[in-house]
């Protein structure tokens, strides 16, 4: 199968949109300029998770983000990964209704240069969307297992396990789609059920934990590259042994400056 690579700069919602049944979308989050600009030319598109208050403020869950956590991350990454399509998470409390979402929302464009923003909720926040969509905010979806939910929910759970839920979801992507948003990710949902939803949608579905037939998938880079230690989700994919790479690589400066072989000649002034 061949690899379609796009020019990262020219991806915009037109194309994400065309790339349903044709080719699969490939999204990872980014906080920072270093690592946005490494991952850039691979991404279809970076996404600024409030993952973020986990794998970069080391918190229990995403819930304390705030949006000035994330305007600053996202600015970080519009300038590592300039004219990519970057999309800002609406952390916790800041789209609980219509105005503030709106309010909140012309902040994060009018002070980041982020293509899009990324709300947690299905037919509960229909509405919402289609407010921030009629006011020109282009808006990514999430549905399916939600962090933002995981108080009022008691934990993190893989939905789509009965066929009440199953429909529940599928409702939920049609308001998400017919609110407006260009796209929806696709959380932790069982595969079959993560199909049949992206067979009743006609805009993207980007998976994490969802299987292989949603129509793109979605990672979070401190998970894919073996950065976090703590545990490793089932369905992530580890495409580096980052956290021993780094270890080791400082246990051999940490022997270069005890055993004076760091600095050498050649790095002094
Ligand atoms: O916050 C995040 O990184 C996300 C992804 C897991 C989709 O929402």
């Amino acid at each position: 199968m061949s690899i379609i690579k796009h020019d990262f700069k020219k991806i915009n919602i037109t194309k994400i949109k065309e790339a349903k049944n044709n080719y699969k979308l490939t999204v990872v989050t980014a906080y920072d300029a270093l690592f946005a600009n490494l991952l850039k030319n691979s991404a279809d598109m970076i996404l600024v998770g409030d993952s973020l208050n986990m794998s970069f403020a080391g918190k229990n869950d995403t819930l304390s983000a705030s949006l000035e956590q994330m305007i600053y991350h996202t600015n970080a990454v519009c300038t590592g990964a300039k004219g990519a399509f970057v999309i800002t998470d609406m952390p916790f409390g800041t789209y609980s209704n219509k105005d503030e979402a709106l309010k909140n929302c012309v902040k994060v464009y009018q002070e980041t240069e982020a293509s899009a923003v990324k709300i947690e909720g299905g037919e509960d926040k229909a509405e919402i969307i289609k407010h921030l969509c009629s006011n020109s905010i282009a808006v990514m979806g999430h549905i399916g297992l939600m962090p933002q939910y995981v108080r009022s929910e008691g934990g993190y759970k893989v939905r789509g396990k009965t066929k009440e839920d199953e429909e529940q979801l599928i409702r939920d992507a049609i308001a998400v789609e017919k609110a407006g948003a260009f796209a929806i990710v696709v959380e932790g949902v069982m595969s079959d059920v993560a199909k049949k939803i992206s067979e009743a949608i006609n805009i993207p579905t980007i998976g994490i934990g969802a299987g292989a037939d949603t129509d793109g998938q979605v990672l979070v880079w401190s998970d894919m590259f073996g950065f976090f230690e703590e545990f490793k989700p089932k369905f992530v994919r580890h495409y580096l042994d980052g956290a021993n790479l780094i270890k080791n690589a400082m246990e051999k400066y940490r022997e270069d400056v005890q055993n004076k072989s760091f600095p050498s000649k050649e790095e002094e002034y």
